[in-house]
């Protein structure tokens, strides 16, 4: 089966891009502009299985409808885009151009080149601010209130309308939580993840944390301690990357057997920031510097998935349900940079 990865030298690209190489079932394509992913993560995963990578940015239409026809792929797994939801609010053309317009000319070539299965990678972003705290099923109203969040709900339309119009042509979309963790490889007894989260500038809460008990950064600044929630911080369901990605696995053969569909990826339970910066202090032993600052614009207090769809319809079982799992692998991967 072939397999074209976008975005594969990203952060969760790559996670699922180590997945699909550690089984020999796929032949395994890699595009990539490396704006936000790098190099290295390719080289890692280059050991892991030879691959194809193609150095190549979507925009470039000609080329990607080439690259398809000649490849004539099985499933496409699109994760090139942007996901800054900040830079988003003062660079919204980036957003639309890079995650809905590239996204449009992907589905296009992948229609035409007989694509049968489009797995895409879609945010928690589209719900927007789910003002009670209730956790939120697929089919809470979408209302994203950021360019990012609308960019991908925009995707995600064309899409579900590609769909319609070819009955050869499925999809599975994933609304990611909060995605955390690393790759969760053992080398001597100990976890050595090979590849993991770097963004630049990094935004996530859980990098900054380690980066912070690490002494990379001084300071931890907490975003607010008045929200609505028993520690009065924001309450987020916090992902492990490894189990997000396996989701992706599974929706592949998911596909053979059942229609397109939507489905959240999450836990169905959240941790408050102050949670997460104990347990942090905790598994590593190090105190470190941490100040409750002013809210962040746009910080929803509690946003946790109600993930009893995908339970229900697909195969998938998590595997590293833990806080710890994803703070213990983030450090490690974080103290290996
Ligand atoms: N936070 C801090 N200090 C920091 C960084 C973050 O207190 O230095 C807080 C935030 O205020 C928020 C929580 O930690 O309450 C989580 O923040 P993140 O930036 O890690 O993640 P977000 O919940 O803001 O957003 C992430 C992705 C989005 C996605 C969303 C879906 O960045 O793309 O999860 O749940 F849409």
């Amino acid at each position: 089966m072939k397999i074209l990865v976008t975005g594969g030298a990203g952060y969760i690209g790559s996670h699922v891009a180590k997945q699909l190489l550690e089984t020999t079932t796929y032949q395994i394509t890699i595009l990539d502009n490396l704006s936000t992913g790098n190099i290295e993560t390719i080289d890692i995963l280059q050991k892991i299985r030879e691959f194809h990578f193609v150095k190549l940015d979507l925009k470039e239409f000609e080329k990607v409808k080439e690259l398809l026809e000649d490849k004539k792929f099985d499933v496409i797994i699109h994760f090139a885009a942007y996901s800054v939801v900040f830079e988003s609010m003062q660079n919204p053309m980036k957003y639309y151009l890079n995650n809905t317009v590239n996204t449009t000319n992907l589905i296009e070539c992948a229609t035409k080149s007989r694509v049968k299965k489009f797995i895409f990678s879609s945010t928690a972003a589209v719900y927007g601010d789910v003002k009670q705290n209730i956790n939120i099923s697929e089919n809470t109203p979408t209302n994203p209130i950021n360019p990012y969040g609308m960019s991908k709900l925009m995707s995600e339309k064309i899409v579900q309308d590609a769909s319609k119009v070819s009955n050869n042509f499925k999809y599975v979309i994933f609304r990611y939580f909060n995605v955390a963790g690393a790759d969760m490889y053992f080398s001597e007894n100990e976890l050595s993840p090979r590849v993991g989260e770097r963004h630049e500038p990094e935004t996530h809460l859980i990098p900054l944390v380690v980066k912070t008990a690490l002494g990379k950064r001084d300071i931890l600044n907490i975003y607010g301690e008045d929200f609505d929630t028993p520690d009065g911080t924001c309450i987020r369901d916090y992902i492990h990357v490894e189990d997000l990605a396996s989701a992706h696995i599974e929706a592949i053969d998911y596909l053979d057997e059942n229609s397109s569909d939507i489905f959240n990826l999450g836990y169905s339970r959240g941790f408050s920031v102050k949670e997460i910066v104990n347990n942090v202090k905790e598994i590593t032993s190090i105190n470190f510097k941490v100040e409750v600052v002013e809210r962040r614009e746009g910080d929803p207090a509690f946003l946790v998935a109600d993930n009893s769809k995908v339970l229900e319809k697909m195969k998938w079982r998590p595997k590293f349900d833990s806080l710890e799992a994803i703070c213990k692998s983030a450090y490690e991967w974080e103290k290996s940079l």
